[in-house]
């Protein structure tokens, strides 16, 4: 069976799905960010502070492809992973991509709190995030199948990506 790729925005819910399908589908789940922080040794926020994004982004690369080679997995890939046309090449490859979305309200509920997330860790989170969003949208609209989890729980939203996936 084809790997399962969740892309999307930061707060949508990636990991805590993934790690849900995964169970599911008896794959092993693999969260790309904690590749590229155990490749580092360091945390996201430190590679954003310290080697700065384009550094993050090379990694990432990196990582997106020793990912897309594995069998078997559901990957939860970091919101910008995508928005590289390499990126989302070696990941479509691999398998199937579901876009998890919700709206910038939701998102910054869901990622407050979390000044692990250094593209947000500005004055104006709120701003940046619909800027973002606005960005990034047509490289998510890529994606196979795309899931609005603004008002679904997470077993909810598991449950949609599940009937995408039989049906693929
Ligand atoms: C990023 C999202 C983060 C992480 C990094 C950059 C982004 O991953 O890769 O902070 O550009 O949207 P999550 O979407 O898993 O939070």
């Amino acid at each position: 069976m084809k790997n399962i790729i969740l892309v999307g925005f930061m707060g949508t819910g990636k990991s805590v799905v993934g790690k849900k399908l995964a169970a599911k589908l008896d794959k092993d789940f693999v969260e790309l960010d904690d590749m590229i922080e155990s490749k580092e040794k360091m945390a996201i926020k430190d590679i954003f502070e310290k080697k700065l994004e384009p550094y993050f982004r090379q990694v990432e690369k990196e990582a997106v492809k020793e990912a897309a080679k594995r069998k078997n997995v559901v990957i939860s890939a970091g919101g910008g992973a995508v928005m590289d046309e390499e990126n989302f090449k070696n990941l479509k490859n691999s398998g199937i991509i579901i876009c998890l979305k919700a709206s910038p309200d939701t998102i910054l509920k869901r990622t407050k709190n979390l000044k692990t997330r250094p593209l947000l860790n500005v004055p104006d989170p709120k701003k940046q995030i619909e800027e973002l969003l606005k960005k990034r949208e047509p490289c998510y609209n890529k994606a196979d199948f795309s899931i609005n989890t603004d008002d679904l729980t997470i077993e909810q939203v598991a449950a949609r990506a599940m009937d995408f996936i039989h049906i693929s």
